[in-house]
């Protein structure tokens, strides 16, 4: 029934015509050029948001598992139906209304962007993490990038390593890394991407937090580290210091701030 095997492009899972309207389907631009988002509304009237993602490019695997456990601790799209047909993954979720953190304005008596962003993430940190379902460390896993990156592209790291931090070799590059990386027993549970449009504003509150694509254990500077410069590709440098005093940090440790700053670089 419904719509059959393609639709835009895509086989879409037997499962999901008897749920989503097929009038309702609308493509949403933005996001990752590796995925394809879908506004669609479920048969019940209920808004939801449909990703397809291309399995050669990455998973939607992480995303689904985390949102499950995140169901009841923080506000985040509920997860309708997931599947992997082996070449693309579909994961279904509730629709949040808001704006994006990027385009939020505080109107007199609201909080600024940057303590929004601030409390928010202390909020996300303050979970226990013990029981966080994946096994991803993402300074490890970034490091494995960063390794990969040194045999299959060794000119471009060592030119970048030598540029920013005086580095003389491949080895001193993967040496100063091993030097500055946190230690395990200080990871919390990290969002992975906790940029100015992967968190949703209404009212002058968080309404959800999306896109855990890359959530995983990783020390807090993680998400602090990609936040600042998400402020500053967004143009909202002057929120930081409300978003450092409402997270709760009075100085950011120069050598952790330093092992982040390595790896997105040497990421290329
Ligand atoms: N559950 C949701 N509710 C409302 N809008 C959403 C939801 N999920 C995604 N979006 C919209 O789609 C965009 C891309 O989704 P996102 O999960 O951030 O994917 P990407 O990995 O491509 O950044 C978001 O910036 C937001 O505008
Ligand atoms: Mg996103």
């Amino acid at each position: 029934m419904g719509y059959g095997t393609a639709t835009f492009g895509y086989p879409w899972p037997d499962a999901l015509p008897d749920m989503i309207d097929e009038g309702s389907i609308a493509r949403i631009n933005g996001g990752r050029h590796y995925h394809a988002i879908f506004r669609v509304t479920l048969r019940s009237g209920e808004p939801c948001i449909l990703k397809i993602e291309d399995k050669s490019m990455g998973t939607l695997f992480t995303e689904r598992q985390t949102l499950l456990w995140l169901e009841k601790k923080l506000p985040v799209p509920k997860v309708h139906h997931y599947s992997d047909n082996g070449r693309f993954e579909y994961l279904l979720m509730t629709w949040i209304d808001g704006q994006l953190a990027c385009d939020y304005v505080a109107q007199d008596g609201q909080p600024s962007l940057g303590a929004l962003l601030g409390e928010g993430l202390a909020r996300v940190h303050r979970l226990v993490a013990d029981a966080y379902p994946t096994p991803s460390l993402l300074p490890d896993d970034c490091m494995e990038l960063v390794r990969h990156n040194i045999s299959t592209r060794p000119n471009e790291v060592m030119e970048v390593a030598k540029t920013n931090f005086a580095a003389t070799s491949l080895d001193d590059v993967l040496r100063q890394l091993e030097a500055n990386k946190p230690q395990a027993s200080e990871y919390v549970f990290a969002h992975g991407d906790y940029g100015l449009g992967n968190v949703l504003i209404r009212d002058g509150q968080i309404s959800a937090f999306i896109d855990f694509d890359c959530a995983g254990l990783a020390d807090p500077y993680y998400d602090i580290y990609y936040a600042l410069q998400s402020f500053k590709f967004n143009q909202r440098e002057n929120e930081i210091d409300d978003f450092l005093a409402a997270y709760g940090v009075d100085e950011l440790p120069k050598d952790r701030m330093r092992f982040h700053h390595m790896l997105d670089l040497l990421l290329l």
